[in-house]
């Protein structure tokens, strides 16, 4: 099979790769389980680009529903070696207020009951993945290379905390999260950051704020609680950049 240069997985509002063309629908299934959705394969800039939705293309997952090790399994079947995960978040510390788009180099994982690994199970190793830097240093600084060629501003580093949802969260759980050093919050970085590491894929992540953290918005408690469209719509228009900059990435 021919390599893909680069694999896409879209999160919450992030459903298509725009400029896609000419795009293969893959229907895999793992020794996993299934897949969130089809994978679909096409070319961008020239290149073959791999896009799975992870919440599936109509949203029928929630987070901890999400089979992470069957995306993760598919997309390196299909061949993909780079994977630039799109995860939204809700922003903690203030570089990172809603429509900011950031790349964060840490992770702290909250999340529980989920499926974590592969080397699981009767007969399988037992391993443990070096993870101290859970995001891919030379993919992270391809972003962040692209995102200086294209004029898009991106934060450079910060924490992301993996919350369990699909509830959002309270205000002394963000605290706590403040205090442990998160500067973002989302449902989906992990363990899917973790599994592409046992796979040997380089992963990194564009991390895009739909909302301010429960508590963290500058206005403080004068602040109306901000509604499921203002969180879309700042998805939306963060997203605004993205296709240039995976242009951006994948010509470099
Ligand atoms: N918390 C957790 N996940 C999120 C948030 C949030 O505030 N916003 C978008 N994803």
């Amino acid at each position: 099979m021919q390599d893909i240069d680069l694999a896409v997985i879209g999160g919450t509002g992030l459903y298509r790769l725009a400029g896609l063309e000419g795009a293969g629908e893959h229907r895999l299934g793992t020794p996993w389980g299934e897949p969130s959705g089809p994978v679909r394969v096409g070319r961008l800039r020239g290149r073959r680009v791999a896009f799975l939705a992870r919440h599936g293309e109509s949203h029928a997952l929630p987070p901890h529903r999400i089979n992470y090790r069957a995306n993760l399994h598919a997309l390196k079947t299909l061949g993909v070696a780079r994977v630039l995960a799109l995860n939204t978040v809700g922003g903690i510390t203030s570089r990172f207020a809603p429509r900011v788009l950031g790349v964060p180099d840490q992770i702290i994982d909250y999340t529980w009951g989920r499926e974590v690994s592969f080397w699981d199970g009767p007969g399988s190793e037992v391993l443990h993945a070096e993870f101290a830097e859970p995001y891919d240093p030379p993919l992270r600084a391809a972003v962040l290379s692209a995102a200086r060629s294209a004029g898009l501003e991106l934060v450079d580093g910060g924490c992301y905390g993996a919350t369990q949802g699909p509830r959002l969260e309270t205000r002394a759980e963000i605290a706590r999260l403040r205090r442990d050093g998160c500067d973002v919050v989302g449902m989906t970085g992990m363990p899917e950051a973790a599994l592409a590491r046992e796979l040997g894929l380089a992963y990194a992540s564009v991390v895009i704020v739909a909302n301010w953290a429960a508590g963290c918005d500058p206005a403080g408690a004068a602040a109306p609680p901000i509604t499921l469209d203002e969180v879309l719509g700042n998805v939306e228009a963060a997203s605004a950049a993205l296709p240039r900059l995976i242009e951006a990435l994948l010509s470099a």
